[in-house]
């Protein structure tokens, strides 16, 4: 039995310890790597941005703070310390240093590392790909302006260097376990001498916590997960990570299924697609870019890019959040959950999954596997409500498929997140809408419905009454938009 080996800086280095330890913690407090900063260690700020490469050669940016070593297993990782090469900047920190891009320099490895994350993938939308990436004193128009002038630059050789040594790294577990054992033998990354800690967050967990399970395959995660009910699942850790950095809890028994590759495939057959568990939101935003733009406009806004790149559609239904923006969407398209226990599989409607507040229709030793979806439902909407534009969670979702044949409303579905203690339907105001005409009058006159849905909750995001209204509105304009007829509804709201 061994610990995990991933490649830092272009170094194949191994570790063990707690496998709740986060990258960040490992980086700073064992590598003494400590450009890599802790903001906000909760995923909102892009402080602790690295480069991830995954072994089919995929790089993206990620937030070390909830991102757990176990899950690095055959990576690569780059730090700001390993952007350089042969004393040369890289071409974004050079531009940053040209266009005045940094002045306490806090933020400054976080955006560069986002930077040359965005440059490696050739993205010009500089706006979305910072979005995650906060700055306090510098502003955003020169890191931008240094951004726009690194477009187009060569790429740095270490991307093909660290693509290759990937091929022939083995992730180094045994058994598909990594254990506690490792951290004090880890070799040194190049030129640093190990740091050891005093103390730190982890010393408590790896007292408590059993070495992390990393499956390759779903069929390992089956038969483990029966024998291992009471095992924490963690996917993209945007969740889970959490728990550990802000609720400091120890997790006793962890399986990582980021190794899973069976648990990241996207299927189009019949009409429908097919995401497995394990797929993130960058690839949801991609594959309902052209089917649904309004969807993957609301994804744009889910999270940052570092937060997309690694949070799964699985563990956002899995986690039964009541303000999760996927469900609601999902909800309304009629979406199917497909669970997994051992070789058991058993499929519900998604809207069937979310039975309470923080009580979902899974047993004990049960996994999400997939959810599957309709494609082509044209008059399909979805639409999110947040105090900030980007990255920040919904004060309401709503998502909206009214179906009209001959003038008629012949099926009406809604999903609304941020309305009540589970995503649900609103099955008043859709009854209040079906068989009958398709206009204005019909849509206000169904409106009053949706307060006997939902009993909203007041709380730091919004008020009931703001709530209740914002839905509503989204209703409103959902009928503008899929009508075109936008001044009969300012004209009915005058
Ligand atoms: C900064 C930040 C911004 C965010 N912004 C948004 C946002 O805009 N909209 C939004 O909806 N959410 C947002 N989230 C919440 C989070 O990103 C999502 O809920 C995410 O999709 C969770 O997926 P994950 O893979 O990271 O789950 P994890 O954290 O790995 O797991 C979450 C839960 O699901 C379980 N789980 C995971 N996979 C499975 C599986 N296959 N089967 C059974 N159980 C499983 C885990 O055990 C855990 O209980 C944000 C989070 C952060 C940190
Ligand atoms: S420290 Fe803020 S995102 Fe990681
Ligand atoms: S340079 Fe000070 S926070 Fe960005």
């Amino acid at each position: 039995m061994t610990e995990i080996a991933f490649l830092l800086n272009g170094e194949t280095v191994r570790a063990g310890g707690a496998p709740t330890r986060s990258l960040l913690d490992y980086l700073r407090e064992q590598r003494g790597l400590t450009g890599t900063k802790e903001g906000c260690n909760e995923g909102d700020c892009g402080a602790c941005t690295v480069i991830v490469t995954d072994p089919e050669g995929g790089l993206r940016a990620l937030n070390a703070c909830i991102l757990f070593l176990p899950q690095l297993a055959g990576r690569a990782v780059r730090t700001v310390e390993g952007l350089a090469e042969g004393g040369a900047l890289h071409p974004v920190q050079r531009a940053m240093v040209e266009h005045h891009g940094s002045q306490c320099g806090f933020c400054t490895p976080g955006f560069v590392m986002a930077m040359a994350a965005a440059h490696a993938q050739g993205r010009t939308d500089h706006d979305d790909q910072l979005a995650g990436n906060l700055c306090r004193c510098t502003g955003y128009a020169p890191i931008i302006r240094a951004a726009e002038a690194a477009e187009g630059a060569p790429l740095p050789a270490w991307i093909e260097s660290d693509r290759e040594k990937l091929k022939t790294l083995a992730p180094a577990q045994t058994g598909g376990a990594a254990t506690r054992s490792a951290d004090a033998a880890a070799a040194p990354a190049a030129g640093r001498a190990p740091y050891e800690p005093e103390t730190g967050r982890g010393t408590d967990a790896t007292l408590t916590e059993a070495p992390g399970f990393i499956p390759e395959t779903a069929d390992e995660l089956a038969a483990w997960y029966l024998d291992h009910p009471d095992a924490t699942l963690i996917a993209g850790a945007t969740d889970v990570g959490l728990w550990v950095t802000k609720g400091l809890r120890a997790l006793p028994e962890t399986a990582f299924l980021n190794r899973c590759e069976d648990l990241k495939t996207i299927t189009r057959a019949d009409g429908r697609i097919r995401f497995s568990a394990g797929v993130t939101m960058t690839r949801v935003l991609e594959a309902l870019a052209a089917p649904y733009p309004s969807y993957a406009e609301m994804v744009r806004r889910y999270g940052s890019v570092q937060v997309r790149n690694a949070a799964t559609i699985g563990g956002s239904l899995a986690n039964g959040s009541p303000i999760g923006d996927n469900a609601p969407a999902l909800i309304a398209l009629g979406a199917t959950i497909h669970l997994r226990k051992g070789d058991a599989r058993r499929e519900l409607p998604l809207e069937d999954f979310f039975i309470d507040y923080g009580k979902q229709d899974r047993q004990p030793g049960e996994f999400v596997e997939a959810v599957s979806l309709p494609e082509g439902r044209e008059r399909f909407r979805v639409y999110k409500i947040s105090k900030r534009f980007d990255q920040d969670i919904s004060a309401v979702c709503g998502a909206f498929d009214v179906t009209v044949e001959d003038g008629t409303i012949t099926h009406a579905r809604t999903g609304f997140g941020g309305m009540a203690a589970t995503p649900k339907r609103a099955k008043a105001f859709e009854a209040a809408l079906t068989g009958k005409p398709w206009n204005i009058e019909t849509v206000e006159a169904a409106l009053p419905a949706l307060a006997d849905d939902f009993t909203p909750l007041t709380d730091m995001r919004a008020s009931a009454q703001y709530r209740l209204e914002a839905a509503q509105g989204l209703a409103r304009r959902y009928f503008a938009e899929v009508s075109g007829q936008k001044t009969s509804v300012l004209e009915v709201r005058a």
